[in-house]
């Protein structure tokens, strides 16, 4: 039977709360990690994790975290040093991920952002990025462990919102839903941010790569996955589970020549 690629190892992930972060937590638990969650949503990080902790006890550990806030990113990290183990592996994945098409909020057009909703998703997206890779990066080489950060970025990560995807029937131009300039700044950013990293301590041990989904299925409105579905050559949206593979591969030492990189698993859409 062949060895599980990732036994023992301690492997961090932000934003475990939400969608892909449950799905990250599983791939890295399936090779024989223990995952740490953590969220600022507390609560939601418990109820989301019933299932994983039900199947794989011990080996799921929740905590909260602003990832945003630098002593309380230091002080977890201290503490699970001593209480679980150094991790080898950080997935940066959490953001403020507007879902523009479930149109459940409002989003805001370039004419009215201002500059808190701006540093909001900078903060959570590329300082909550950067604050836990120095944070866990540092401990990984104080340690001399050889480790691999995985930053989340997106198909918005290389190239723009196609916005007619979001338009609402009805609304003048001024009014129309849109993916916010924040999110591709941010997106954009997280492959610049894991390129800095890759040469910063390309000799420290450390791999650093982005990850660049496509858009997942996740009880999003018919009308706007016929559209969706048109721009994807494989004419579908990924299903949460799709990225395992590409995760594990990057997190493990299947992919020890690599870093730097920008891995884009998006059903064929950017190339179109
Ligand atoms: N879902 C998609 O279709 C898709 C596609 C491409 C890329 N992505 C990227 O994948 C990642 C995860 O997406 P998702 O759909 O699971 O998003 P999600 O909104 O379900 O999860 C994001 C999580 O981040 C947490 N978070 C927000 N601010 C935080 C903070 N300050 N500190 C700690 N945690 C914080 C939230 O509480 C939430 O649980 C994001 O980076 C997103 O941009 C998602």
């Amino acid at each position: 039977m062949s060895q599980k690629r990732l036994l023992n190892k301690v492997i961090v992930i932000t934003g475990g709360a939400g969608l892909l972060g449950q799905e990250h937590a599983k791939a890295v638990l399936s090779e024989g990690a223990t995952a740490i969650l953590l969220d600022i949503d507390f609560d939601g990080l418990v109820h989301a994790s019933i299932d994983l902790v039900a199947e794989y006890g011990t080996k799921v550990v929740l905590r909260q975290c602003d990832i945003t806030n630098d002593e309380a990113v230091s002080k977890i990290s201290l503490e699970i040093n001593s209480s679980v183990g150094v991790p080898c592996g950080l997935v940066n994945n959490a953001a403020i991920n507007p879902s523009v098409e479930k149109n459940t909020a409002t989003f805001s057009r370039v004419e009215s952002i201002n500059y808190e909703e701006w540093k909001l998703h900078l903060d959570v997206g590329l300082y909550g990025a950067f604050l836990c890779s120095k944070v866990f990066g540092a401990a990984m080489i104080e340690n001399g462990i050889s480790g691999s950060i995985v930053n989340i970025s997106s198909d918005h990560g290389i190239m723009a919102p196609n916005q007619s995807l979001y338009r609402v029937s009805g609304k003048p131009d001024s009014e129309q839903p849109v993916k916010p300039v924040m999110y591709s700044v941010v997106k954009h950013g997280l492959i610049g941010l894991s390129r800095y990293f890759a040469t910063y301590w390309a000799t420290s041990g450390i791999r650093t790569n982005s990850l660049c989904p496509g858009g997942v299925l996740n009880g999003q409105p018919e009308e706007f996955l016929q559209r969706f579905n048109q721009l994807v050559p494989l004419g579908r949206p990924a299903n949460p589970n799709e990225y395992h593979g590409a995760l594990l591969f990057l997190l493990s030492d299947d992919s020890t020549y690599m870093t730097g990189s920008t891995l884009v698993i998006d059903g064929g859409r950017s190339i179109w």
